[in-house]
């Protein structure tokens, strides 16, 4: 019997992921699969246990990089509207994890619910950004996260306290579940000074960074304690540095861009390069943020 008998209609084979992904790179997975309800994800997931199949979720694919070589399991995608509802309940704002983070920002201004301008111009699902616990300057999605729900792999739902999610710098314990959503505190407040600070932030980061219309997954390395990756590779004299069609950013050495003739490899080549270089120089050993498939 095949795997996804029964779920014929929510699964394709052979789906190359480079257009699900801001990078554009890289090939195709072996089997992609959008649920439509979360009864339906649960028995999915139970189903590809069974089979013993490697499986990823997908979000916006702003974080990641998939290999030419493709992805050889079951790449699950949140793309059904259910799993991207938001209500707002006093100062709960209960989202699903497809929602578009940066839309289900602005969405919570017309609400008059405040704080999540702090995380402005970081892109993703709701989802992505839980799994991750993106952040940048001023500030983490963990600092808003009151609750998470959860499938976990053998197909139960559940739902985690913030507490029991193990955020660190760029990290959960969510590693082996599925986000579906979350409730997040946010204090009542002014939206349209709000919105206003969204517009300075999102500027701000976008004169030091490349423009989001080129394709790149944002810092490729995390940063090390008390420093900025960022800072190394510029002292190493990464900024322009090239492999094929992969240009490390003149503006932040911690993005690579791709151009259009790039693949993958390229972009992976540059990162060890990249990698190599601060460990001779400086000892650091910088770790990925962006996920590799
Ligand atoms: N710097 C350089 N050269 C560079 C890049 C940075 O000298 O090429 C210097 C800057 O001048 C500054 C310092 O390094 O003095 C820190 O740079 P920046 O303010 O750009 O912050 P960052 O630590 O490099 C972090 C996040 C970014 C986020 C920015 C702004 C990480 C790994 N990076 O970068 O997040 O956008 O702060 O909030 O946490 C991402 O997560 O994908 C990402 C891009």
């Amino acid at each position: 019997m095949n795997w996804s008998n029964g779920f014929e209609t929510i699964c394709r084979t052979d789906v190359p992921l480079r257009q699900y992904t801001w990078y554009q790179l890289g090939g195709s997975a072996k089997w992609l699969c959008e649920p439509r309800s979360e009864a339906e994800l649960c028995a999915l997931l139970v189903r590809i246990r069974e089979a013993g199949l490697p499986w990823r979720v997908l979000g916006r694919g702003a974080n990641l990089i998939v290999r030419d070589g493709g992805f050889d399991g079951v790449v699950i995608r949140l793309s059904d509207p259910v799993f991207s509802r938001m209500r707002v309940d006093g100062e709960a704002l209960d989202a699903g994890a497809g929602a578009d983070f940066q839309k289900l920002i602005r969405d919570s201004f017309d609400h008059d619910r405040v704080g999540l301008e702090l995380l402005a111009g970081i892109p993703g699902t709701l989802g992505g950004v839980i799994r991750m616990n993106a952040g940048g300057r001023y500030g983490q999605i963990a600092d808003f996260v009151r609750r998470v729900r959860i499938v976990r792999s053998e197909g139960a739902l559940e739902t985690r306290f913030a507490r029991e999610v193990g955020f660190g710098y760029r990290r959960t314990e969510l590693d082996g579940c599925v986000v579906i959503g979350a409730e997040l505190k946010l204090a009542s407040g002014d939206g349209a000074a709000a919105r206003e600070r969204y517009r300075e932030i999102w500027n701000e980061k976008f004169q030091t960074q490349p423009p989001v219309a080129k394709r790149s997954a944002g810092c490729v390395f995390k940063n090390p304690p008390g420093d900025s990756a960022g800072r190394l590779l510029d002292e190493v004299g990464m900024k322009s540095a090239r492999v094929g069609g992969a240009v490390v950013s003149d503006r932040h050495a911690n993005f690579i861009v791709a151009q259009r003739s790039a693949c993958a490899s390229d972009v992976l080549r540059l990162i060890d390069i990249a990698r190599d270089r601060v460990w001779s120089a400086t000892g650091v050993r910088l770790e990925l943020e962006v996920e590799v498939w």
